[in-house]
């Protein structure tokens, strides 16, 4: 394990079984509908890599980059970079790593309902819950974990640790410098 994780969460298997669950629950669902994918870059590439391999209905991927952290704190303001999805008239499902304030779904679920969006559901890998702020909850959660800094699978510290194929708690000297 790298010598900045505490401890590992969740581990490569658990992760694909978790994945698995949520993609049943999004097949069930949306068997006579064709949603569009939409994933929060960068922190929901790997989660929505491999959820859309396990979906086996007509379906569309499409991107947005949001950022709302500065290190290990949110800002409080979500800023879009570049390209917004076409969703006018259509099922969407949006992707991300984790669920913490609330912050950025709420505001990219505003923007997507005004922007004429026929439904909107949210996926997410993880919630945190005791980082609630803002009134929104997802329709599909692939586990609760623990209020702490987590990293891997996508979920980051100033861009880093992307790439683990589990998800660790950071240690607090990382980042409390
Ligand atoms: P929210 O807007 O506060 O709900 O934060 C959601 C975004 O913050 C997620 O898309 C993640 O990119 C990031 N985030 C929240 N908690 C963590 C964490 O523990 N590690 C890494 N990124 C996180
Ligand atoms: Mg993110």
């Amino acid at each position: 394990m790298n010598k900045d994780l505490e401890k590992i969460i969740f581990d490569e298997k658990q992760i694909d079984n978790i994945i698995s669950n949520v993609s049943s629950k999004i097949n069930n669902d949306y068997k006579d509908k064709e949603p569009l994918f939409i994933g929060l870059l960068k922190g929901a590439i790997p989660f929505m890599t491999d959820l859309v391999k396990k979906i086996n209905l007509k379906c569309f991927v499409d991107y947005i980059k949001v950022s709302s952290y500065n290190g290990s704190e949110s800002t409080g303001n979500i800023n879009i970079n570049g390209h917004i999805p076409d969703v006018k008239d259509k099922d969407i499902i949006i992707i991300d790593d984790i669920l913490d304030t609330g912050l950025t779904l709420l505001n990219l679920k505003t923007l997507f309902e005004n922007n004429g969006a026929k439904s909107i559901k949210i996926a997410i890998l993880l919630d945190k819950k005791d980082g609630r702020k803002y009134n929104i909850e997802a329709d599909y959660i692939g586990s609760i974990c623990p209020n702490e800094f987590i990293v891997g699978y996508g979920l980051d510290y100033n861009d880093k640790y992307r790439n683990l194929p589990y998800i660790a708690i950071l240690k607090r000297e990382v980042y409390c410098k």
